[in-house]
């Protein structure tokens, strides 16, 4: 499983949540729920290992949000920061270490950091005019400006996004901008940056550090890391460090220009997992807290620092992949001395009854009122997350099972049929036969052998591990629960409630397994339903809990003669009148104008049954061969790749949702199959003029539809 000349020190960060609102199961699911899963099995493999995480307490959507509630930042990230934790603490998230952004010794650490890079001549200081309000004598972030946008003609579109119809805009391209501070028109006033110079980072090493990754990272992940790295405009440009806000990492006052100034957030907040770690070992230096027997460095070096050895793990949602693939990569090499990323291992989005998950419509489901109306129901929500965990690409999350095929990874379903139907009821069998047969004993096995038990559960333990290792959380999953309706067969095969009377010796036999199943279960399951695991011991007369992972494996996990417990329920079915209320209230949620469902009058891939179209209606269809002349990569526009395209007599712009997967670079010159005729659309302020033809790939990547043999652009296909 692990080689062993391989280092087997752990940095396992996960994105440090915005303490401006509270958490979601989209944020679980993506991000913290996996981090804890792998850590918690890296823990039991006898890894060094150190999980840290905290608040992120500066931005503008902070101080935004401060604003809004009529009270300080300072309120707002308190509040929050305590809201966020406990939501944490709940769901058994088991960090080593929860820290905080607005700490001290996080501002110290951050300026230093950024002081360091000055020092080593890596930040250059630029003027730029912005945008400045006059009435309260303030610089506006761009979230502050608001006015009409240039494609809709929206009258409250923000200065980086128009909400009505999408575009992302620059505040300079709204018509009468105004502030949000005073309503006043703001006026465009010098002002000095610190910048650093990713481009060259990109040129020197970046780009070849990033494409040794190829083998080992996802897909999904290297992909838009090398979007962002082509060449011309779609080169890695300067970026400034520091912003005009009063709220944040002050720029150290003896820089000449520092006052009003702080550092970016997305500069500092990632220095936070440093912090953490730092702050970590201060409060164990203090007594404050125990160091956990799984952490053996002493100093935050140890987990930070090359000689230290550590492998650095992030764990965070697609839309932080940028800042830490690239941006604080290329922090971390331009200190010095830094270890970087070996793994990144950033899940996609989860849906919800099939809509985006958006905190501002509160369309969501949140931590805090699921654990107060589902109540007892933590470990529940961990496995429906788990199996539905948006490992390649974005998943959907359903209540209700409906009945049919289409809903078996609902949460009810999956709790009903696979929680309480397979895991509880096998774990229930063997305690009420050991109950009700062997005097709440477990029994000896006697002169009967059935080998094949050890067997299944040491290839359950191989395959689990193996797939934690790779990050494929599940598919472990995946074999935990094929084990335990392996178990439930073994019981069924054997019935040893039939041969208790006559084949006593026997019958003994049978459970004696079922029981060092049964925990091998209660072991197992631990990375992914921690109280679950220690129910399940309990329950089996397990009182140890210092376990390895490969002893699981071994052949006797309870001896016999051990009294077990009386029995206790594992899991309760989940009824329909428990999820309907949850149905309801996403429902009052729906705003129809800006649902992004399908109109239902077309076909949606997933109906079941076929649809039928006529030649008819396929002749509507004009597809024909295109070549792409020229791609580039949409400043904002993460996913889209704007393509020219050569049509034989005349050339075509279209706009392609691929940027995640392909560079420019990498597209240009290909022949694709375009739909000629498709009705004309904007998006990002560029008319759209067709849509080119992609298959699914592997891992959610497309791939293009290309001619094999001799043809030029214009040739129809048909
Ligand atoms: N607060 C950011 C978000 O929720 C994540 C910050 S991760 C860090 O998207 F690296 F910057 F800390
Ligand atoms: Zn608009």
């Amino acid at each position: 499983m692990n080689k062993s000349n391989e280092s087997r020190r752990f940095t396992v960060t996960a994105a440090l949540p915005y303490a401006n609102g509270p958490l979601h199961i989209g944020h679980i699911a993506g991000c913290y729920l996996p981090a804890d899963i792998y850590v918690r099995y890296l823990r039991r493999t006898g890894a060094d290992v150190l999980f840290i995480c905290g608040s992120d307490e500066h931005g503008v959507p902070i101080t935004l949000r401060a604003e809004q509630e009529g009270t300080s930042p300072r309120e707002v990230v308190d509040r929050y920061h305590g809201i966020l934790k406990e939501a944490f603490s709940a769901l058994n998230i088991s960090f080593d270490y929860y820290h905080r952004t607005s700490s001290e010794l996080h501002h110290h650490t951050a300026r230093d950091f950024f002081l360091q890079l000055i020092e080593k001549g890596e930040l250059t200081v630029h003027t730029t005019e912005e945008f400045y309000d006059e009435s309260v004598g303030r610089f506006l972030a761009d979230r502050y400006i608001v006015g009409t946008c240039p494609t809709c003609g929206y009258e409250n579109a923000y200065g980086d996004q128009c909400e009505k119809c999408g575009r992302s805009l620059s505040p300079a391209e709204l018509i009468h901008p105004r502030s949000r501070l005073s309503g006043s028109i703001p006026v465009r006033r010098p002002t000095r940056h610190w910048y650093m110079d990713l481009g060259r980072h990109q040129d020197t090493w970046l780009k070849s550090w990033i494409l040794s990754k190829t083998e080992f990272w996802k897909s999904n992940v290297l992909g838009q890391c090398l979007s962002w790295m082509g060449e011309g405009d779609n080169h890695l440009r300067p970026r400034a460090v520091t912003r005009d806000l009063d709220w944040g990492v002050p720029v150290p006052a003896h820089l000449e220009g520092s006052q009003g100034k702080v550092l970016y957030v997305w500069f500092e907040a990632p220095i936070g997992y440093i912090s953490a770690t730092k702050a970590f070992f201060e409060e164990v230096r203090l007594g404050h807290i125990a160091k956990p027997p799984w952490v053996s460095g002493s100093r935050w070096e140890d987990y930070w620092k090359m000689e230290g050895q550590s492998k650095l793990v992030h764990f965070i949602g697609k839309d932080n992949i940028v800042f830490h693939c690239l941006i604080f990569p290329a922090m971390l090499k331009a200190a010095g001395d830094y270890i970087l990323p070996w793994q990144v291992p950033a899940n996609e989005f989860l849906n919800l009854e099939g809509q985006k998950i958006s905190t501002s419509r509160n369309y969501a489901v949140w931590v805090h009122e699921y654990l107060s109306e589902m109540p007892g129901r933590v470990d529940e929500l961990r496995y429906v997350l788990a199996a539905g965990m948006p490992e390649q690409r974005d998943n959907n999350f359903v209540w209700k099972y409906d009945g049919t095929d289409n809903t078996t990874d609902s949460y009810q379903a999956r709790v009903n049929k696979e929680l309480v139907a397979n895991l509880g009821n096998f774990i229930n069998r063997v305690v009420m036969l050991t109950h009700k047969f062997f005097d709440a004993k477990i029994p000896d096995p006697g002169p009967n052998q059935f080998p094949e038990r050890q067997l299944e559960v040491k290839a359950t333990v191989h395959a689990i591990g193996e797939a934690l290792e790779q990050f494929r959380f599940r598919d472990a999953l995946g074999s935990l629960m094929k084990l335990s309706a392996w178990g439930n067969r073994f019981l069924q095969i054997h019935e040893p409630w039939k041969i208790i009377h006559t084949q006593n010796e026997r019958a003994a036999a049978v459970l004696y397994e079922a029981a060092q199943l049964a925990v091998a279960l209660g072991m197992l399951c631990e990375p992914f339903m921690p109280n679950t695991s220690e129910k399940i011991c309990r329950m089996l007369g397990v009182q140890k809990r210092d376990w390895r992972w490969d002893t699981i494996a071994q052949h006797e996990l309870v001896p016999p003669g051990i009294q077990i417990p009386a029995p206790a329920i594992l899991f309760r079915k989940v009824e329909d009148h428990e999820i309907i209320p949850q149905i309801q209230k996403l429902q009052a949620m729906q705003n129809p104008d800006i649902m992004d469902k399908k109109p239902s009058s077309s076909p949606s891939p997933t109906s079941s049954g076929h649809h039928f179209i006529s030649i008819e209606e396929f002749k509507k269809l004009r597809l024909i061969v295109a070549r792409i002349l020229k791609a580039e990569r949409i400043p904002k526009a993460d996913k889209l790749l704007k393509l020219t395209l050569d049509i034989g007599d005349d050339q075509r712009t279209v706009l392609s949702g691929i940027a995640e997967h392909y560079g420019p670079e990498e597209v240009e010159g290909r022949l694709v199959v375009l739909v000629e005729n498709l009705a004309p659309r904007i998006m990002r302020g560029f008319e759209s003029q067709g849509m080119i033809l992609m298959a699914d790939g592997p891992e959610g990547r497309p791939v293009f539809i290309e001619p094999t043999g001799p043809t030029k652009p214009g040739s129809p296909v048909s």
